[in-house]
């Protein structure tokens, strides 16, 4: 069996985008038959569930990593895709994984059966030491100057941990001011792997519960979501299986396979 394909959603600088690129691309690579596990790894402020309509998350990520749940039995549904959630519980208690509790969670996720599995992770720099095993992460960036810097240290985290990693433009307006792909490009020393546009329909999709992918897919931000998603289909060799309609897909959906 192939172990999961896992995929860190990281920025220096927060409030660029993560948890909203996370949430839609899990649901992205869901749509496409992949079996998807999206780990709500921000322990700070986890709000994946609140993005999904779920209900208050009271066994999650917290729970697994302090070895107080068993994974299987803290993932949640999301029943209009059948997506798997590793939601985060909101706590007064102050938390942080040790990196012993890490390497735990790590071999529990890559003896799972999911193709993909995403990580939304809390922003700043130390805290990317964090979540140890991933295929590789996407940084995650605005068109300012500050998310730019921020994000060429992060790289070098990176580059340190041997992880491969993209940056993610995502909230582009093309405005005067803004940074331009070929300024970042420029001061990064590579390319910019996805631009993801400033969209109404993000903020209005989240005020919904309902992630923008599926609220408007013929949303600007939702075709680019499309393509992002393409792309990480095709680093696995496991062949998407695609719920279809009828009493087949909905059981699918229900199960979540
Ligand atoms: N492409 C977009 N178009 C319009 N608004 C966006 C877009 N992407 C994100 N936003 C808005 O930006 C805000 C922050 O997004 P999000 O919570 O995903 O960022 P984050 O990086 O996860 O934040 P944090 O660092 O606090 O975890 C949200 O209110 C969301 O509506
Ligand atoms: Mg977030």
């Amino acid at each position: 069996m192939a172990q999961p394909y896992t995929v860190r959603i990281s920025s220096q600088k927060g409030g660029v985008g993560k948890t909203t690129i996370s949430v839609n691309l899990a649901v992205a690579l869901k749509r496409i038959g992949h079996k998807v596990l999206i780990v709500d790894a921000d322990y700070v402020n986890p709000v994946v569930g609140f993005h999904l309509g779920l209900e208050e998350i009271n066994r999650g990520f917290r729970s697994v990593m302090l070895g107080k749940a068993k994974l299987t039995n803290s993932v949640s549904i999301h029943s209009p895709t059948g997506l798997h959630v590793l939601g985060g519980e909101m706590t007064q208690k102050m938390f942080e994984p040790n990196q012993a509790q890490i390497r735990r969670f790590d071999n529990m996720l890559k003896g799972t059966a999911y193709d993909f599995i995403i990580i939304d992770t809390p922003p700043g720099f130390s805290t990317q030491n964090f979540f140890g095993y991933s295929n590789e992460a996407a940084i995650i960036i605005t068109p300012d100057l500050q998310a730019t810097a921020s994000a060429m240290r992060l790289s070098q985290i990176f580059d340190r941990l041997h992880l491969k990693h993209n940056i993610v433009l995502n909230r582009v307006r093309s405005r005067r001011w803004e940074l331009n792909v070929g300024e970042i490009e420029e001061t990064y020393g590579s390319k910019v792997s996805a631009i993801f546009p400033e969209d109404d329909t993000v903020p209005m999709s989240i005020a919904a519960h309902i992630p923008a992918f599926l609220f408007n897919r013929r949303a600007p931000f939702s075709k680019g979501m499309e393509r992002f998603s393409r792309g990480y289909s095709l680093r696995t060799e496991v062949r998407p299986n695609p719920p279809g309609s009828g009493i087949i897909g909905w059981l699918r959906r229900v199960i979540g396979y």
